[in-house]
């Protein structure tokens, strides 16, 4: 079934689908016709991830991405979005305070996002946020935005417990679900088990009431390095190098353009 005739997500159906163990699924996309892709397939949710740093604008990390830079491409993902749920990531520095993230969180939903997703323990700023008609998407686990390093959380008793605490934390505060990103697959077991709200799991295990990963990831069009987590359904950047050479080939040979692409 095309994702279009099983209506718009809301928060509201989101809880239900955990409530009947129903699996949900969530992808990232950053342009207008990716967007457009995504609905059709049945993906329930949209995260315009600030992921979009590293696979499309060639940052070296999640650091340097903007609010202009986020702003954008979920304006974009908007226009072609028509029924899934969209996720706005906030940009590492844009909730420094509860003043501050809610202006940014508001300049996300006037671009069409849906809810908007922070990392971290931020419990006030969800609540500033949620108290101001907000939805809000917490992010624990990896948190990129502050890691040192890229290793799996929550392996020691100590850390485990820390990342149950955060979770029910971040629930009632408010969010009404939460990305767990790189733990072991029991932990993340635990705290989905523990919560009312869905988890979307990315490296975390089956056991989350959803998945999310990088499109990019997916698609195979980002070559710099692959997570264990991440399954690649398509390898398109060679098919796109493909596509370039024979284009190359044909302008070079005079074969591209041929009567056909003429006017007369
Ligand atoms: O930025 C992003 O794409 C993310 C996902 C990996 C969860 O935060």
């Amino acid at each position: 079934m095309s994702g279009e005739t099983l209506g718009k997500r809301t928060v509201e159906s989101l809880r239900q689908m955990k409530q009947q163990g129903q699996k949900i699924t969530m992808l990232t996309a950053y342009d207008y016709p990716t967007a457009r892709i995504l609905n059709r397939s049945g993906i329930d949710m949209i995260l315009v991830g600030d992921s979009l740093g590293m696979v499309l604008l060639g940052y070296s990390s999640t650091q340097e991405v903007t609010m202009d830079d986020m702003l954008r491409h979920t304006a974009a993902v908007a226009r072609g979005n028509t029924c899934c749920f969209l996720v706005g990531d906030m940009p590492y520095l844009s909730y420094e305070s509860p003043k501050q993230a809610l202006e940014n969180a508001q300049r996300f939903l006037s671009v069409g996002a849906d809810a908007v997703k922070l990392e971290g323990n931020y419990k006030e700023i969800v609540q500033h946020l949620v108290g101001h008609q907000v939805p809000v998407m917490g992010h624990i686990g990896l948190t990129p935005q502050t890691a040192t390093n890229f290793k799996v959380r929550g392996r020691t008793e100590a850390a485990a417990r820390q990342l149950l605490c955060e979770a029910a934390e971040l629930q009632d505060a408010g969010c009404f679900s939460l990305v767990i990103e790189s733990v072991p697959r029991k932990l993340g077991a635990q705290i989905t088990q523990q919560l009312d709200i869905p988890t979307i799991g990315i490296g975390a295990g089956p056991d989350c009431d959803g998945q999310v990963l990088v499109w990019h990831d997916v698609v195979g069009i980002f070559e710099e390095f692959t997570p264990r987590f991440v399954k690649r359904y398509a390898l398109l950047a060679p098919e796109m190098e493909k596509a370039a050479r024979a284009y190359v080939e044909d302008v070079r040979g005079g074969i591209f353009p041929g009567d056909e692409h003429c006017y007369n």
